[in-house]
């Protein structure tokens, strides 16, 4: 059991975030929002805000601070505020103030009139359903259409005719905004020409490079630093409009700047995830064999139609064998804030459709949920020659059952005094990912070493990663390993997302580690060296040869050297063309739904997951634990509510449910632990995101069994179980 090295500095208060840090001679930055939905900003009177007390400047699209369109190789364009007068969502940055103070800021950007030629919006899904538009290609998803035919069947309709059992129906997903903890923030300081850029993010490197490239300045000229993050899951995968605004901004005036969003602004002067509309039509035999399955997806976008909510990617690649399968991906642009990245993009509103529409399936052909996800089991993704490089969901599903004790489940439920009680199951998989990592590890006479990468831990456990796995390849223990990463000065770490830093760095640092330890090696038998022209190996952090040994700390000092430091870097590459690559999951849920409130309260949860090797069992559990946490949210909380205007009507703490303690009470997290070396030499598949995954099918399928309301919307509230 390994605690997280970074643990008591965080709960001490001692970590230091984005806004933490302070400088001589520091202004403030407050963000202006806008107050429509769709139109373009026809002037803002901004004599007050100028004329205010403290006031240092005020940028608008009038008088813009210079930025650039930056593009990530990662992550695409990015968007940049205050370039044009366009207003495409209620809450759009079209506004910045510097002040000598925060306050002062914030007082001069209440005195900004803004007028406004406006334009119709669209701020619903359902209301642009008509007008849906065929997504082209992202980055998660290529393509967005498939269609995968057995010989002689003609079409996927003509598969589902030709089905014994068949079950379809509608499926639909709330929005939802990332409410980190830490809300968007940036501190920026400029000395000779250098930026240096204080702002939580989940890749310093790729931060620094967006910076760079939207100041238009070299690389080598900016320097970002998030050693701790409050929170990402995609909502800090870009740059932030506070970065770019406290980084133009002091550029400008010449002062460090310091701005951060508010908690009201986070809701909108961020990204999102996407609303959902989803069709699903199973077509399966009467022994439960799936025939054909048929996935037709629409979710929301921004204005911009830049990040597509990728709902049918997980169906056509990864989830059940079957040989027939149709998917399709419409989007809707509306007026409401960007769309992006957020924790299993896809596959968490997708699972909540696909394992509900199992789960109805199952009752269609009175079986048991399990057996029938078992009974279309894929060894490989649908349509694909490459077998999965390892999958243990049948076990993942044995255990659970055995320890939820599934056995007992009844076909509608059990009761309890007042309350109805259902037990629900679901799967979870979320592929198993790699980016190209660098680490570099230094060996320090003073017995010490030093693992250090530039990507981020955002709450994930990333930074204990290093030193464990250095470690390891070392041979020493992890107390003699420290590990420094969220800072772009160091070797490039690629990006905490998509599930891929433990397998990403942990690999680079297994080839740092080896090749550290060769240069040790060739160091100690050098002409001059301590074991001059003997054959020296190493182990526990020693060099030996001939009976004789040293600790690398006393060789380095023998040569008189502070240190030894070596790189290693990792990338996907010919494994890709071997093996398909997943991490998997059954998660269980038990639900009570009051007989007379008709409240659903969720009373033991259970996920048993195969993610490959386990590197820290207690981070992990908690990784896993906040995704499926994050799940029943989904199921029985979260939403953004959006009102014709535009305006979200709970864009704030207040409004914006959240699980507490008193939702959830239990929490079961077990790993059957196949290290995966397929995939790559740690072992490790990758746990971020799977936690999140099948948890809202779960929940609503306990709910059917509990109650027989089969609610096919989430968040799942009192009125659809009246
Ligand atoms: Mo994650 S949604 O890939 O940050």
């Amino acid at each position: 059991m390994t605690n997280r090295l970074d643990g008591p500095l965080k709960v001490t208060g001692e970590a230091r975030y984005g806004s933490d840090h302070n400088f001589p001679g520091m202004a403030y930055g407050y963000v202006v929002v806008s107050t429509i939905a769709h139109g373009e900003i026809a002037a803002m009177d901004l004599a007050a805000a100028s004329g205010a007390p403290g006031v240092l400047a005020v940028y608008s699209p009038f008088d813009p601070l210079e930025l650039r369109t930056p593009t990530s190789p990662i992550l695409g364009d990015t968007w940049v505020p205050l370039q044009d007068k366009e207003v495409t969502y209620y809450g759009q940055p079209i506004g910045f103030v510097v002040a000598e103070t925060f306050e002062q800021a914030r007082d001069a950007a209440m005195l900004i009139e803004v007028t406004y030629h406006e334009r119709p919006a669209l701020t619903s899904l359902e209301g642009g359903l008509d007008s849906a538009e065929d997504a082209s290609p992202t980055a998660r998803q290529e393509p967005p259409a498939l269609e995968i035919l057995a010989d002689g069947v003609e079409s996927i309709e003509d598969a589902l005719a030709a089905s014994p059992v068949v079950v379809g129906a509608t499926y639909t997903t709330a929005p939802q905004n990332h409410a980190a903890m830490e809300p968007h923030s940036a501190v920026a300081v400029w000395e000779a020409g250098v930026l240096t850029v204080y702002s939580g993010n989940q890749g310093a490197n790729l931060q620094a490079a967006e910076l760079a490239s939207a100041l238009d300045i070299d690389p080598s000229s900016v320097r970002a630093i998030d050693p701790f993050v409050g929170g990402a899951f995609g909502g800090k995968g870009r740059t932030s409009v506070p970065a770019f605004l406290a980084a133009a901004a002091a550029r400008d005036i010449g002062r460090p700047v310091k701005a951060a969003l508010t908690r009201e602004q986070v809701f909108t002067a961020t990204a999102g995830r996407a609303a959902t509309v989803q069709k699903i039509s199973l077509g399966a035999d009467a022994d439960g064999t799936l025939i054909a399955l048929r996935h037709d997806s629409v979710c929301s976008t921004g204005a911009d139609r830049s990040f597509v909510e990728p709902t049918s990617h997980g169906t056509s690649r990864e989830w059940y064998a079957t040989q027939n399968l149709a998917i399709s991906q419409k989007i809707v642009p509306l007026n409401v804030p960007p769309t992006t990245f957020m924790r299993a993009p896809g596959e968490a509103p997708g699972s909540f459709a696909l394992e509900s529409a199992i789960d109805e399936l199952a009752v269609a052909l009175n079986m048991d949920p399990i057996e029938l996800r078992l009974r279309n089991n894929s060894t490989a993704p649908p349509g694909k020659d490459l077998q999965w490089s390892s999958k243990h969901l049948d076990e993942c599903f044995r255990i659970g059952a055995q320890r939820f004790g599934w056995a007992n489940r009844a076909p509608h439920g059990r009761t309890d005094g007042d309350w109805l009680v259902g037990l629900g199951t679901a799967t979870a998989m979320f592929p198993a990912l790699r980016f190209p990592a660098t680490v570099e590890v230094t060996l320090r006479a003073d017995d010490t070493a030093v693992v250090s990468t530039s990507g981020a831990d955002p709450g994930t456990g990333l930074l204990t990663v290093l030193s464990l796995v250095g470690a390891e390849s070392l041979d020493i223990p992890p107390e003699q390993v420290t590990p420094r990463l969220g800072d772009s000065a160091l070797p490039p770490g690629g990006m905490s997302g998509g599930s891929t830093a433990t397998a990403s760095a942990g690999t680079a640092i297994m080839i740092a580690a080896a090749t550290v330890i060769d240069d040790l090696v060739a160091l100690a038998s050098a002409p001059g060296a301590p074991f001059e022209g003997e054959e020296v190996s190493y182990a526990d952090g020693r060099v030996l040869a001939g009976g004789r040994t040293m600790t690398f700390g006393e060789l380095l000092r023998a040569l008189n050297r502070s240190s030894i430091s070596a790189t290693g870097s990792s990338a996907p590459g010919e494994e890709l063309t071997k093996h398909s690559f997943s991490s998997w999951g059954a998660q269980f849920c038990e639900v009570r739904v009051h007989r007379w409130t008709r409240e659903a309260r969720v009373s033991r949860l259970l996920g048993v997951f195969d993610a490959g090797r386990i590197i820290n069992e207690k981070a992990a559990r908690s990784q896993i634990m906040g995704g499926m946490i994050w799940g029943v949210s989904a199921a029985l909380h979260e939403g953004l509510e959006i009102e014709a205007n535009g305006r979200q009507a709970n864009g704030d703490f207040a409004g914006y449910l959240l699980p507490v303690n008193a939702d959830v009470p239990e929490v079961g997290v077990h790993f059957v632990e196949y290290p995966d070396t397929l995939h790559n030499a740690v072992g490790a598949k990758g746990l971020g995101e799977i936690g999140t995954v099948g948890m809202a099918a779960a929940v609503a399928n306990a709910v059917y069994n509990a109650t027989g309301v089969r609610v096919r919307h989430i968040p799942i509230t009192i009125e659809d179980l009246l």
